[in-house]
């Protein structure tokens, strides 16, 4: 009976907090105003930086798509960084250009593949000097048209470091309801309610703007991890807003193995929990804020130690059916299973499942260069 009063016990803990913190916020943040200067007129210059490799696909599309955002071509200046791609993409991306000459775009080559994070290096020594906001996108995302110019409206505040977007994902055609846009939908809200209370430590390659010179002062950390969702967090222990909008929306297609993109993001995500605070201790530009505070250490624990709760309630039903022919825990353990048949709770077990795989994967490798 012990055992299966301590599985019920991380059981309740693991389900408890998150949902006390979903509840929590969406009931006291989400419909809250920004409390941030919103100006639509605000037009700073913007420096869109696309990394590449082996995006011939979508590269062009890409490109159309940046081409019809709402907001003066004048004010963008877009880098795409490709890393020795061995399809078309580079010359796709020439042959684009010199059919907009009304768009300032360059294209840096690398000399061979060093990973994303190193691209976003080199582009960011090559962005303007007057470059006032840079926008991290990947090449196989897509924007509504007037994602930048929303994103950018925040920037007129000050107080403001970073704007990420909000993901939906294009599912492939009878697809039906794919899991993943459940997912979405639950962190959506999440980080968007955070944004209000104060700030979202995790942040979206599709879309990611930082205002340039915090980005030069503060540099881009090299951990893997820092290509995308330790953005929010460096910026909010900085001591500046860093927001999801619920009003830039962006949309990413599924592609490849979705299995082991999900890993991956999951090991970067708890990479940058494991980091980004002794981070900007070190190079000291941390801030002390309550609010983020408070933020980071829910979602610390539901990144860091919430996963392995979970785990270990199953195991300890499992050692007792096994050993003691339980039929308490085996009682347990089937509700446990039921419930997979709901849509949020299975996708919320899958992520768990993900973020301890990606914490044990990570003693071997950190996935700077993934395959594509
Ligand atoms: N230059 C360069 N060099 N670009 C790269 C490299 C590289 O070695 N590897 C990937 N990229 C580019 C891709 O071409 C794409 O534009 C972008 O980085 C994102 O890579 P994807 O392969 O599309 O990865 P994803 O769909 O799983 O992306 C998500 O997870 C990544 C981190 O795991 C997004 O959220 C990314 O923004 C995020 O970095
Ligand atoms: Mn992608």
């Amino acid at each position: 009976m012990l055992l299966e009063l301590i599985a019920l016990i991380l059981a309740g803990i693991h389900f408890g907090i998150p949902l006390t913190y979903y509840l929590y916020l969406k009931s006291k943040y989400l419909n809250r105003p920004w409390n941030i200067k919103i100006d639509e007129n605000y037009r700073p210059k913007v420096t869109i930086i696309i990394p590449t490799y082996r995006e011939a696909k979508f590269i062009w599309e890409r490109l159309d798509n940046l081409y019809a955002q709402k907001y003066p071509k004048r004010l963008i200046e877009v880098i795409i960084v490709d890393s020795k791609s061995d399809d078309r993409t580079i010359e796709l991306a020439k042959e684009w250009a010199s059919k907009h000459p009304d768009l300032n775009i360059r294209l840096i080559e690398e000399d061979r593949r060093y990973g994303k994070l190193h691209a976003l290096q080199t582009a960011l020594k090559e962005a303007d000097q007057d470059s006032e906001v840079i926008v991290f996108t990947d090449a196989d995302a897509i924007w509504e048209p007037n994602a930048l110019s929303n994103a950018l409206s925040y920037f007129a505040d000050p107080s403001v470091g970073s704007v990420t977007g909000s993901i939906s994902y294009v599912v492939p055609m009878n697809c039906g309801r794919y899991l993943e846009n459940t997912y979405r939908e639950f962190y959506n809200l999440i980080r968007v309610a955070e944004s209000k209370k104060y700030a979202t430590p995790i942040h979206n390659g599709p879309f990611l703007a930082i205002r340039t010179n915090l980005l030069r002062k503060i540099g881009l950390p090299y951990y893997a991890g820092s290509d995308d969702s330790a953005f929010g967090s460096l910026m909010a222990f900085s001591g500046y807003r860093a927001i999801q909008a619920d009003n830039v929306i962006v949309r990413e297609p599924i592609r490849g193995s979705q299995f082991r993109r999900k890993i991956r993001s999951a090991q970067h995500l708890f990479l940058s929990f494991l980091k980004t605070r002794k981070y900007a201790k070190r190079i000291k530009v941390y801030r002390y804020t309550r609010p983020f505070e408070e933020i980071w250490k829910i979602e610390w624990w539901l990144h860091v130690v919430n996963p392995w709760l979970l785990a270990v309630s199953t195991l300890l039903l499992i050692i007792e059916i096994l050993l003691y022919e339980s039929l308490t825990a085996l009682a347990l353990l089937g509700v446990g299973l039921i419930f997979l048949t709901l849509t949020t709770y299975r996708t919320w077990i899958l992520q768990q499942i993900y973020l301890i795989i990606a914490t044990i994967k990570n003693l071997w490798t950190k996935e700077v260069v993934w395959k594509k």
